[in-house]
């Protein structure tokens, strides 16, 4: 039976790299994924051109119920050592909105430089291969794991698990990482849906279902929390409910039976502007208010009706002040309360996972000696904009350096 000083369970982002570092810094790497393929979501992401980071990264682009634990980790492997490596592949790469780097051609370029990587690292790959077991021995005398897989039993000194969230169950996310974190005595952090659609209850929805289609930049923000930071993104209505960048952004930080809160009209005082077409225009309200806000979602909001006993539909110079700075406000401080989200199968991540606690900030190495937590299946979750591929290489970096100085000490 073949021997590893490591075992990494899970080919995609963190695994693949993680992989390529320890087996380059002199380690004998075993990886192992369920599906035949790598790195499935790498593929899809970016719409096929992966946002594989970002110029501009902190702790605070991430969540985490300890957001300082990913400082450590991000200091370490930075945006542009991740670019550096790019370049030395030769990859063609632009930037594109708010610091997100996006390959020119294809994410496939990026699978590519993974797999490079491991080979230059000599890394062993088992796909597809299924862990039936994961459990701690002593190998040659000292602590370690035993893997039995569908292949047969291995036994190594370090096991990572890198095995992502549960995020698109169809392209192979399993539950498997925090399971071993379980089995190991391992705190978790609830998973949820992040980076996902949010839902209405039909009857609040059905107002705005016409809208479906329709993109507009907003100011968007949820709870009553000061750290709650606020997204300028753009919007998108769908047939259920809300999409689009700033939808995403805030429904990681979303709760349950909470509002969320939009401007629709961000940088625009439409109080004041209303208030001075009343003065010198006869237009309808709803012909006013689409020159600041898109046509098709000044109709909706005027057809929805009256304030203070005043119809919104209706020449500017006949409505009352009061009815005007009402409309101004729906339009500033839109409140509405989601029924859900999209869920697992629409969420770009998973939010929670293994609890930072059990973890070294330092090494991803848990409080079970020789086990480490990588990427998404960590309780540290990205912003949209290549964030969450950034701690995929952060992490994965950090471990790497990790097991070199434990393996090799
Ligand atoms: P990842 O999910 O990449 O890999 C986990 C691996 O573990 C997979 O290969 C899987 O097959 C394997 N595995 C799971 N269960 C297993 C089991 N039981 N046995 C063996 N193997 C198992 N982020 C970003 O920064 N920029 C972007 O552009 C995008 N775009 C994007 C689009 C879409 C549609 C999605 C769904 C997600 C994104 N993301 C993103 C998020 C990003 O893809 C994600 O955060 C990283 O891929 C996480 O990397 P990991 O390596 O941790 O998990």
């Amino acid at each position: 039976m073949e021997t590893f000083d490591v075992a990494v369970i899970g080919a995609g982002a963190a695994g693949l790299f993680c992989a390529g570092v320890a087996g380059q810094l002199g380690l004998k790497v075993l990886l192992v994924d369920h599906s035949d393929k790598v790195a499935e979501k790498i593929r899809i992401s970016g719409g096929g051109r992966s946002n594989f980071t970002n110029v501009n990264v902190s702790a605070a682009n991430f969540l985490s119920e300890n957001p300082r634990f990913a400082k450590s980790a991000l200091s370490r492997y930075t945006p542009q050592d991740f670019v550096a490596l790019v370049r030395r592949h030769g990859i063609g790469f632009h930037e594109k909105h708010k610091g997100q780097l996006f390959c020119d051609r294809s994410a496939e370029d990026l699978i590519n430089l993974l797999l490079a990587e491991c080979a230059a690292g000599g890394v062993t790959r088992w796909q597809p291969c299924n862990l039936l077991a994961l459990r701690h021995t002593n190998v040659d005398g000292q602590s370690g794991y035993a893997l039995d897989t569908n292949r047969g039993t291995t036994t190594c000194r370090a096991v990572v698990v890198a095995t992502g969230g549960l995020s698109i169950p169809k392209i192979g996310a399993t539950d498997l990482g925090y399971r071993i974190a379980q089995q190991f005595g391992l705190g978790l952090v609830a998973a949820r849906p992040a980076l996902v659609p949010l839902t209405f209850d039909a009857d609040v929805w059905a107002p705005f279902a016409s809208l479906s289609g329709l993109s507009l930049p907003v100011e968007i923000s949820t709870g009553t929390k000061k750290d709650f930071p606020q997204f300028l993104e753009d919007l998108l209505f769908t047939h259920r409910g809300l999409s689009g960048p700033a939808v995403l952004q805030i429904s990681s930080y979303w709760q349950s039976g909470t509002p969320i809160r939009l401007d629709l009209a961000p940088g625009s005082d439409v109080a004041t502007q209303l208030a001075q077409a009343k003065v010198h225009s006869r237009k309808l309200i709803a012909n006013v208010l689409g020159s600041l806000v898109p046509a098709r979602l000044a109709d909706a909001w005027v057809a929805q009706g009256a304030a203070g006993g005043q119809p919104w539909q209706r020449p500017i110079n006949e409505a009352a002040d009061k009815s005007l700075a009402a409309l101004a406000e729906r339009i500033a401080r839109w409140d509405i309360t989601p029924n859900g989200t999209e869920g697992y199968r629409k969420a770009e991540v998973t939010a929670g996972g293994v609890d930072t606690r059990c973890l070294s900030s330092q090494t991803l190495e848990s409080q079970q000696s020789g086990l480490y937590f990588i990427g998404e299946v960590v309780d540290v979750t990205g912003w949209l904009g290549g964030y969450n591929f950034q701690w995929a290489w952060a992490s994965a970096f950090a471990c790497a350096q990790g097991l070199h100085a434990k393996l090799r000490a």
